[in-house]
């Protein structure tokens, strides 16, 4: 049987019994059988779930970059790996073929090799979403330096933080960006960034905007002469299975963002076997991931799952709304994308919009679309189904985070019957467990429970940069011997799963996946501010936004309320970035809080959320009066 291609729902549940029975073997099949190895392991896995440590493929040596290019060279030297849709559709899309590619990658791997970067050192990558971003990647992956990819819409305090917490060498930059009609000086953040950085000796620059920047002499380098010098082949660095890939980070309960550190042969193996199965992807097929490579979903499945298959993926730019709002629906059209993989929170947006932006298109090509990054609600999902899949295509409803590496629940097309707003079935190696308020697993269904994961799979994180407490305390601690998701769940009464939402401080808004502790430690430097708690609360097109409940020193009191919330929001724009800005801002006297002095966010999150029945017994509260005055004052 070829465990890599599930083919139908028998094949399916067989695949998946092996897998939870004979875990070794099934991986050891998988990674056997696809991909090109340097040597083999000595055993396929080791783990301790109460000290989180895990080794897979332990001893095999690889290089996950050979796996994505030069193994395709010779049957698919020809084909497009990359198509790049430009921000300006007025700009022609560039075409990408795997020899191409390679190319690319050699020379940008020469280049950080000639600019001092070794095995294991740091890369920050801080790019708009150009084909140099996904070139970037693969090179630092060729020569074994662990990337570490910030968002282009984080702040210069933001890319500092993350480039000093694993002392970056070097960091790839461009000129700016373009986004919809706005162009964005990404070197000028760099360059602020960068005042607080002593560990970067290089940063290299992508022409991109043609903008005037500052270049520090010994520094700073423009990036294409250094390409056009660089000798075009490279011989990739030999890696172990547990080498470090990349570090990517995701907000925490703590002002701190959490480095989450992949390693090469375990995340290889897990994305490329997901991709596979559940994009569904054939032949010459066009495959359209529309995040950002600055997050999870566009390493796993813009960059690697993709190339890893020998897959032609989609770079595209811009954004859904420029020039107008048929921008998704013209790509499709133009390309002809047969699978289409994109969040909630954009379906909602554009299911707002007049039909007629999506009808003037053919979208026929479409055989699969995904969603993922928040639970999809009911009404989204019948507009995707209905106006882009045409109830023909699927709707794989894929549910994972950045620390699992790959998908982890969804249904595989045209195998899983699917539920609307379910994320359905496990991946094979995936067990997922409900456990109750008791910390017990749960046995029956139609039950909510916090989700965990029992068995180790090969994508999962190995580490949080530095910090491997951190790492035990926050996914392994509050089930002992079981990696806790941070998410509720619900099990309907044939096994699916549905994902209702964070049980933690985290809260999803427009897809990202945003720490309240963080923002509160930037509110909480504006000098007015004397205490804040933020929680999230439901919102029609983003799922969640959020509310910040804010006490003011004395010297805030006096102050216009409208100039300082608008104050409020540019220090979180510029601490963390516009994305984090708050909705609603509700100044209170106090913060409801217990006797030892936890504010009581569960109450909070009620009144956000206008819901004012069963706030529980507050006669414990240290302060109860104060529940009543946030309550008469809430921002509708
Ligand atoms: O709450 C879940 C939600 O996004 C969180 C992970 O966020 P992040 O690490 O940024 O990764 C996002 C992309 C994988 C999860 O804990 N989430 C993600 N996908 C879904 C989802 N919630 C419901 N349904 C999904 N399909």
């Amino acid at each position: 049987m070829n465990y890599y291609k599930i083919d139908s729902l028998e094949k399916y549940f067989k695949i998946y019994n092996k897998s939870v029975r004979e875990p070794e073997e099934f991986w050891g099949r998988v990674a056997d059988e696809n991909f090109i190895w340097y040597q083999k392991w000595d055993k396929v896995l080791e783990y301790d779930m109460i000290n989180a440590d895990f080794k897979w493929f332990k001893n095999a040596k690889l290089n996950i970059a050979r796996n994505c290019l030069d193994r395709h060279l010779n049957k698919r030297g020809d084909k497009t790996a990359i198509i790049f849709e430009p921000n300006n559709p007025d700009e022609a899309a560039q075409h990408i073929t795997y020899s191409e590619l390679h190319e690319r990658v050699c020379r940008m791997a020469n280049v950080l090799k000639e600019k001092g970067i070794q095995k294991g050192d740091r890369v920050c990558i801080y790019l708009p979403m150009i084909p140099e971003l996904a070139v970037s990647l693969l090179a630092c992956a060729r020569i074994g330096a662990i990337h570490s990819v910030v968002f282009a819409g984080f702040s210069a305090s933001a890319v500092a933080s993350r480039i000093q917490d694993s002392e970056c060498k070097m960091v790839i930059t461009s000129d700016g960006s373009y986004r919809g009609n706005k162009a964005i000086d990404l070197k000028g953040i760099v360059d602020e960034a960068l005042q607080t950085c002593p560990s970067v000796e290089s940063v290299l620059v992508v022409n991109r905007t043609n903008s005037e920047v500052q270049m520090k002499e010994g520094r700073d380098h423009w990036i294409q002469p250094l390409l056009d010098a660089a000798a075009k082949d490279n011989v990739a660095e030999i890696m172990d299975a547990e080498d470090p890939l990349f570090i990517l980070y995701t907000s925490g309960s703590t002002g701190k963002p959490k480095g989450m550190v992949h390693t090469t042969a375990g995340y290889m193996v897990y994305t490329a076997f997901t991709f596979k199965n559940i994009f569904n992807y054939k032949g010459d097929d066009v495959y359209w991931c529309t995040a950002d490579i600055g997050w999870i979903t566009g390493h796993s499945y813009i960059v690697y799952g993709p190339l890893l298959n020998g897959a032609t993926t989609v770079i595209f730019e811009g954004v859904p709304s420029y020039p107008d709002f048929s921008r998704f629906w013209d790509i499709i059209d133009k390309h002809k994308v047969n699978q289409f993989y994109t969040a909630p929170t954009a379906i909602r947006a554009l299911a707002k919009e007049n039909l007629s932006y999506i009808e003037k298109h053919d979208l026929s090509s479409i055989k699969v679309l995904g969603s993922v990054g928040e639970p999809i609600n009911e009404e989204a999902w019948h507009w995707y189904n209905n106006h882009v899949g045409r109830k023909t295509a699927p709707i794989t409803d894929t549910w994972w985070q950045t620390e699992t590496g790959g998908i982890m629940i969804a249904p595989l097309p045209f195998i899983t019957p699917t539920k609307p707003t379910y994320a359905t079935l496990p991946l094979p190696g995936i067990q997922p467990v409900l456990m109750d308020e008791r910390r017990n697993e749960i046995d029956d269904n139609q039950v909510v429970g916090s989700l965990c994961i029992k068995f180790p799979w090969p994508g999962i994180a190995r580490t949080i940069w530095g910090d491997h407490q951190r790492y035990i305390d926050t996914y392994f601690s509050a089930f002992r011997g079981k990696y806790f998701t941070g998410d509720g769940a619900l099990r309907d009464e044939v096994g699916y799963y549905r994902i209702t939402g964070r049980v933690d401080d985290v809260v999803i808004v427009s897809g990202h996946n945003l720490g309240t502790a963080p923002i509160e430690d930037a509110i909480n430097e504006h000098p007015a501010v004397a205490e804040s708690a933020i929680v999230g609360f439901p919102h029609d097109i983003k799922g969640n936004a959020l509310y910040g409940f804010i006490t003011l020193k004395e010297r805030g009191e006096g102050r216009d309320r409208d100039n300082l919330r608008r104050e409020i929001n540019e220090h979180i724009a510029s601490h963390i970035g516009p994305i984090a800005k708050l909705d609603k801002i509700q100044f209170v006297s106090g913060l409801p809080k217990t006797r030892s002095g936890k504010i009581m966010r569960r109450i909070l999150r009620k009144i956000a959320e206008g819901d004012f029945s069963n706030f529980g017994d507050i006669t414990t509260l240290l302060n109860p009066e104060i529940v009543e005055e946030i309550k008469n004052e809430r921002i509708d």
